[in-house]
């Protein structure tokens, strides 16, 4: 038995059916379902009984407990996070309260938990933290691509409580010899993604007709990796990482912004002639740039690579068109998220071009 947290969001959940897709291994997924956090992620496996799902705080250290005591997962997998950039500069306590002090609690909730275990059990266990390539900082044009040994210098709220978290997590391998595995990973896209990411938020804008808002140049650059194989890479870590390492995982996808939006412009100008506004492109509009907007991000997954023998299935090019595609044949499940309390967000956010 496994222990997932944040399972119910983006990364987390195509974690849990992709596990479930591939092994008879139960896992208990705990998610605090914020406003990131969905049920209908999860709805294929709702009747199975593999899958154990628990609403709760990953800070909340008695639940955590007694869902460790009765369950002896093997492994604790950690996803659950406030994950969204610009969130973290219009308000940052969630971060530091969910990916700070959330994890701190998570670990002393783990470490009691695998302290007490017997020889045996206590070298098999792992506590694997998935992280994030912000935590490196930002690259000039010319800079060699982020590797596990690049100095941390995280710019955003975001990153900040994420670099706190993996320092965490470092030295409770270091102090306590809890068996920790660290994943630094690029930028994440696929089905099931947020629509306030720019992916699924240029998807879902482009099929209404509305802007698709890039911000300031558009010629920042990131690195895309396939959902899929983010969740491919954790289970290499997971079965052979060594312990207390840091992995790097990254697609070698660079992208300018800009690039990424026209390429999903283009595909819907084919896929989706039926559109209010064509060509898509028409849509794109230049807005005020992100506050400390970070540059370039490059990871290099060589470590990965080379030690686990990891490597991702989906180029950039057939990757986004599974994404395009899937979100245009998942409208309810867009058009359920884009209510409520999202909707204030695109006003706080967006303004009056939303
Ligand atoms: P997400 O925002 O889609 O999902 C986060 C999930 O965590 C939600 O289901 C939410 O309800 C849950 N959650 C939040 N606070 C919680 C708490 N206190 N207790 C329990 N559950 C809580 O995020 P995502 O994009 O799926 O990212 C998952 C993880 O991967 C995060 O740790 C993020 O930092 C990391 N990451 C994301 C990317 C990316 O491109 N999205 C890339 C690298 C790393
Ligand atoms: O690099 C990994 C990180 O990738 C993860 O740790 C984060 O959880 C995840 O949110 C993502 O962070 P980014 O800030 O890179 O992703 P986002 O989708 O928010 O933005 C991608 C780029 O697009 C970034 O340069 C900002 C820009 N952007 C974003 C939005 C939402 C726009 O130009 N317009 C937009 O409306």
């Amino acid at each position: 038995m496994i222990l997932v947290t944040g399972g119910a969001g983006f990364i987390g959940a195509n974690f849990v059916l992709d596990w479930l897709a591939q092994s008879d291994e139960t896992v208990i997924n705990l998610d605090k379902l914020t406003y990131a956090g969905n049920m209908e992620n999860l709805a294929s496996i709702a009747d199975d009984p593999r899958h154990i799902f628990v609403q709760g705080d990953i800070g909340d250290s008695a639940l955590m407990t007694q869902l460790l005591q009765t369950h002896q997962p093997r492994a604790v997998i950690n996803f659950a996070a406030e994950s969204h950039v610009d969130r973290s500069i219009l308000g940052p306590e969630d971060f530091i309260q969910t990916n700070v002090v959330g994890t701190f609690h998570l670990l002393e909730s783990v470490r009691a938990y695998w302290t007490a275990m017997d020889e045996s059990a206590k070298s098999a266990f792992r506590f694997l933290h998935v992280s994030t390539d912000e935590v490196y900082g930002s690259l000039g044009p010319d800079d060699a691509p982020f590797t596990e040994t690049t100095p941390y210098a995280p710019n955003s709220p975001y990153s900040a409580s994420k670099a706190a978290s993996d320092h965490l997590v470092r030295a409770y391998h270091h102090t306590y010899g809890l068996p920790v595995l660290t994943t630094n990973c690029s930028n994440n896209y696929g089905p099931l993604q947020f629509p306030e990411k720019l992916i699924p938020l240029v998807m879902m804008n482009a099929v209404a007709g509305k802007a698709l808002p890039i911000y300031g140049d558009g010629l920042n650059v990131r690195d895309w990796l396939y959902v899929g194989d983010h969740c491919s890479a954790i289970r290499t870590v997971l079965a052979h990482g060594k312990l207390g390492e840091v992995y790097n995982v990254g697609g070698w996808n660079e992208k300018a912004n800009i690039d990424v939006v026209k390429t999903i412009c283009t595909m819907l100008d084919d896929l989706h002639a039926g559109s209010p506004v064509t060509p898509h492109a028409d849509l794109i509009t230049y807005v005020k740039d992100r506050a400390g907007h970070d540059r370039r991000y490059a990871i290099d997954a060589t470590k990965l690579q080379r030690e686990l023998g990891w490597m991702p299935s989906e180029t950039f090019e057939t990757g986004i068109r599974k994404t395009v595609a899937w979100y245009l044949a998942n409208q309810t499940w867009v058009a359920n998220i884009a209510s409520g309390e999202y909707r204030h967000w695109v006003e706080k956010q967006y303004g009056s071009k939303a």
